[in-house]
């Protein structure tokens, strides 16, 4: 019997009573904070240990912004050339003027580079040195210049003929392909940015209410402290009229850094009785955590967010026709969630409570995950060196899962830290693939089609010490020498962007 204790309890008032309970609670709750944050040190710990922690993100060619870091050097010199002293910029206005002679309008915006965007005359006494896989492989076709840091992203527009390109120079760049992607002097406009670009890519936001416009893109950006900003501009091709802010997100992930960028959707559907309209665009940002954040890009209104729960993600991408979106990540499967819209096609929301899909098949991390064009594809790398190509075109809503096509073993590519990294699927079925330093074309079959052959490689793409950090395949074929011929955009850490010739098959 504990009768002393319980006995002194009785005796005590019932404001020592309420003190005490006070005092006890205080307790519990500081020992479960430090237990959970125990928990997790510990749980970071043996991640490290597993050799999981950041060697990987810089082989994915992941950027992470440090907390109250300083930034690189270079990264401090551009900004101080921006002369605003770390204003946030006004990009519509101070955005640069397309055309031929590139004359940026914003006072104060202009940086030394500037000069170098267009080539004004292409003057023969000024020889740049090339780098080797520029000069003597046969698939590359053009370099977009102009960059002055590391590209960390580039889109084609639906149609083929603009690029957009993400700088850490703290620019965004839209290069106009006039006569197709060998065009050597692209007009190319500059959109000024308060941070490093980190993500840009096409979506169709204009294509109703303003006819005058030609293109909307979606533009990501990071600050030094991993903030990270989403805005959405209308562009035009009328010489001049500079790009206008549509939605302006300044803290887009809530002060979490978003690490990839997609849209999709803005094309045409079938709406209620077989009627074609047009299916708005979305965009989704995953952050360096495990969370994926979706917004309607024609409103800039955040429609959804979920949770992957597996541990760390890599890419999320969404489909062409703007209805799926997977997310690769530390995990070795990929699940896939659905947009949901409107019987108007208006998105509406992310059916977040469960993934409609698992990839499931691989045996290790997925690197990263892209959908095909026609969107009934996925097509995801593995660091079990493998690339696989998944058909989409389940019923999931009975639980069925996407069955893996064609699984294409590329260890002869890997070996000695070598893993892929990156994986773009185009309309032929060409697959471009980062393994290493290397970039390697495969034609990918499956069925009664036969088994995958390599195509091409092309070694250190964008030089021996430099990582290719996103690559994009035109939607349209270029015409080159009289032939359709599919066109492959990389992004490089060397302030390159080059375009390549699909292999022939
Ligand atoms: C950033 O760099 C500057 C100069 O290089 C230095 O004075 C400053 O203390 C650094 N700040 C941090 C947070 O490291
Ligand atoms: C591609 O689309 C843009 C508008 O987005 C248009 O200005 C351009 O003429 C088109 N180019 C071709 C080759 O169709
Ligand atoms: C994809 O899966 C569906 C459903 O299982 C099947 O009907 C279809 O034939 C598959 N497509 C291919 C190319 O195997």
């Amino acid at each position: 019997m504990n009768a002393p204790v319980g006995d002194t309890f009785a005796t005590l008032s019932m404001e020592s009573k309420v003190v005490l309970f006070s005092l006890a609670f205080v307790w519990v709750y500081l020992v479960i904070t430090a237990v959970l944050s125990w928990t997790k040190s510990a749980a970071r710990w043996i991640y490290d240990l597993l050799g999981f922690g950041l060697d990987e993100e810089e082989m994915l060619g992941i950027k992470h912004h440090k907390k109250g870091g300083n930034r690189s050097k270079s990264k401090s010199k551009s900004k101080s050339k921006s002369g605003n002293g770390g204003k946030v910029n006004k990009p519509a206005g101070d955005a640069a003027s397309s055309g031929p002679s590139e004359t940026p309008l914003g006072v104060g915006q202009q940086r030394e580079g500037a000069s170098s965007v267009v080539p004004k005359k292409p003057s023969k006494t000024h020889k740049k040195p090339q780098h080797a896989a520029e000069k003597n492989h046969p698939l590359h076709i053009n370099t977009l210049k102009g960059h002055t840091d590391a590209v960390n992203m580039v889109s084609f527009s639906g149609n083929g003929s603009t690029v957009v390109t993400a700088c850490d120079d703290a620019t965004v760049r839209v290069f106009r392909l006039d006569g197709g992607a060998t065009c050597r002097a692209p007009r190319t406009l500059r959109i000024p940015l308060d941070r490093d670009a980190t993500g840009a890519c096409f979506a169709n936001v204009a294509a109703l209410d303003d006819p005058a416009a030609t293109d909307g893109i979606v533009v990501m950006g990071t600050s030094g402290l991993g903030e990270t900003r989403l805005v959405s501009f209308a562009i035009y091709d009328a010489a001049g009229k500079p790009p206008e802010v549509r939605w302006d997100k300044k803290s887009a992930m809530d002060g979490k850094t978003a690490i990839s960028l997609s849209c999709g959707g803005g094309g045409e559907g079938l709406g209620v009785g077989g009627a074609p309209i047009r299916i708005p665009p979305v965009a989704v940002c995953s952050s360096d955590s495990t969370g994926v954040r979706v917004w309607a890009v024609d409103s800039g209104v955040e429609i959804g967010r979920f949770d992957t729960l597996q541990f760390k993600n890599h890419n999320a991408a969404v489909s062409m026709d703007g209805n799926m979106i997977a997310v690769s990540t530390f995990t070795s499967e990929v699940k896939i969630w659905l947009v949901l819209r409107s019987r108007q096609g208006a998105p509406m929301g992310v059916d977040s409570k469960r993934a409609a899909m698992t990839l499931k098949g691989h045996r290790s991390a997925v690197n990263w995950v892209q959908f095909s064009p026609c969107s009934t594809r996925a097509v995801t790398v593995s660091k079990d060196k493998t690339l696989k190509l998944w058909n989409l075109s389940v019923r999931y809503d009975v639980g069925e899962d996407p069955k893996v096509l064609a699984s294409v073993d590329l260890s002869d590519e890997c070996g000695a830290g070598r893993m892929p990294t990156r994986v773009a699927l185009s309309a032929a079925g060409v697959a471009a693939v980062m393994i290493g330093n290397s970039l390697v074309f495969y034609k990918i079959s499956h069925g009664l089609a036969g088994t995958s052959v390599k195509l091409a490689r092309v070694d250190a793409p964008h030089g021996s010490g430099a990582v290719v950090k996103w690559m994009e395949w035109s939607q349209t074929p270029h015409a080159i020498d009289g032939d359709a011929v599919e066109v492959l955009a990389t992004a490089g850490s060397d302030k390159r962007v080059s375009l390549w010739r699909s292999p022939r098959s």
